[in-house]
């Protein structure tokens, strides 16, 4: 029997669908012609306006119910006639650190309420996400799904790497179909302009629009590999619909970026004619080295990354003038 979605007339729940990736998830689904989109997601970082785009060309196709992975009832009723359950909801790394029995209600016990659902109510696949924080600070380069998970030291990266784990149980216990994706540096449009734990990329345009530099935070030889949001949202998407199951796929560029080359993009595609300065390191997280190897995300699920990271940073500040422009002044 084939794994694969077929992802034109299906029926889909998208946990976290309001979110950064999730809300490009949603437009891709009405894109390829899903019959119905629940987006089940309580806001806390989410934005409505994420799902504009989504509710004006799928009208009666997507529809949001604000609430809570860790409520049982709410996820049993969502899921109950639903082929595929993309998930993923979940804190972010730098909450998970302050709030950790918060991000053990969501990220573990949430996530254990979303698979028994999908398995209770026979979906045909869950599509989960995953991180690059599995690895903590990798031992070789570039990372190859294969590498052990023991040099995580965060809770969130602890979270993801025991919901990998429950996947596994739940295809070996019940038969679950799924494919959990291990997401790098992820930016794009719709990422968190207002919220506390804002990207690195926001605050520097914020500064360089300013007219100040951008603050890198350590040395800037720190190494990351960038993913635009619309190509993760691409390989959720082929993950539904290929005949693979119990598998996990690093998604990424492939490439490595310092954050001082990163910074030194941004001036460029901003027309800045700035400097970079430097701040103290951050405490959380301080992965030094990142670098995907991505063959088996091309081999398997014939995905590999469309969007350079300059043209996705175009994209990036175009998209954040225009919400810049849509905010209204403030008054003197
Ligand atoms: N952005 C990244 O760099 C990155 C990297 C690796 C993995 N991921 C993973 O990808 C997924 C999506 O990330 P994102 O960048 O779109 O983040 P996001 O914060 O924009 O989206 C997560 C969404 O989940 C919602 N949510 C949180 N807790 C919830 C709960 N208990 N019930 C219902 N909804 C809840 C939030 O309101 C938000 O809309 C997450 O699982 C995240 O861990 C993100």
């Amino acid at each position: 029997m084939s794994a694969g979605v077929d992802l034109a007339g299906a029926r889909a729940l998208v946990t976290g669908g309001a979110g950064t990736i999730g809300s490009h998830i949603v437009d891709q689904l009405v894109q390829a012609g899903a019959a119905e989109v629940v987006v089940l997601d309580n806001l806390v970082r989410g934005r409505v306006a994420n799902l504009d785009r989504a509710l004006a060309e799928g009208p009666g196709v997507v529809r949001l119910v604000e609430g809570d992975i860790r409520d049982v009832r709410t996820v049993h009723e969502l899921t109950a006639g639903k082929d595929v359950v993309f998930h993923l909801a979940a804190l972010r790394i730098t909450q998970c650190a302050e709030e950790p029995r918060l991000a053990l209600e969501s990220l573990v016990d949430g996530t254990f309420t979303v698979l028994e659902a999908a398995v209770e109510h026979g979906v045909e696949k869950v599509v989960a996400s995953s991180s690059a924080s599995v690895y903590g600070l990798a031992e070789e380069f570039p990372t190859t799904e294969r590498h052990h998970p023991y040099n995580n030291d965060t809770f969130y990266g602890a979270a993801k790497a025991f919901n990998e784990g429950m996947l596994r149980s739940f295809t070996a216990m019940y038969g679950l179909d799924y494919v959990a994706l291990r997401y790098f540096n992820v930016y794009g449009p719709r990422m968190d302009v207002h919220g506390v734990y804002t990207e690195v990329l926001i605050r520097w345009m914020e500064r360089i629009a300013a007219g100040r530099p951008p603050l890198i935070l350590g040395d800037g030889k720190q190494t990351m590999d960038f993913v635009h949001v619309e190509d993760i949202a691409r390989a959720n998407l082929l993950a539904a619909q290929a005949d693979v199951t119990d598998a996990v796929f690093n998604i990424a560029a492939g490439e490595e970026t310092s954050l001082l080359q990163l910074a030194q993009r941004l001036l460029h595609v901003m027309d800045a004619d700035l400097v970079p300065e430097h701040g103290e390191a951050r405490k959380v997280n301080a992965v030094t080295r990142r670098l995907a190897d991505i063959t088996a995300a091309r081999e398997r699920l014939g995905w590999r990354p469309e969007i350079g990271l300059d043209e996705g940073l175009r994209g990036l500040v175009e998209w954040w003038r225009a919400e810049q422009a849509a905010v209204p002044a403030p008054t003197p």
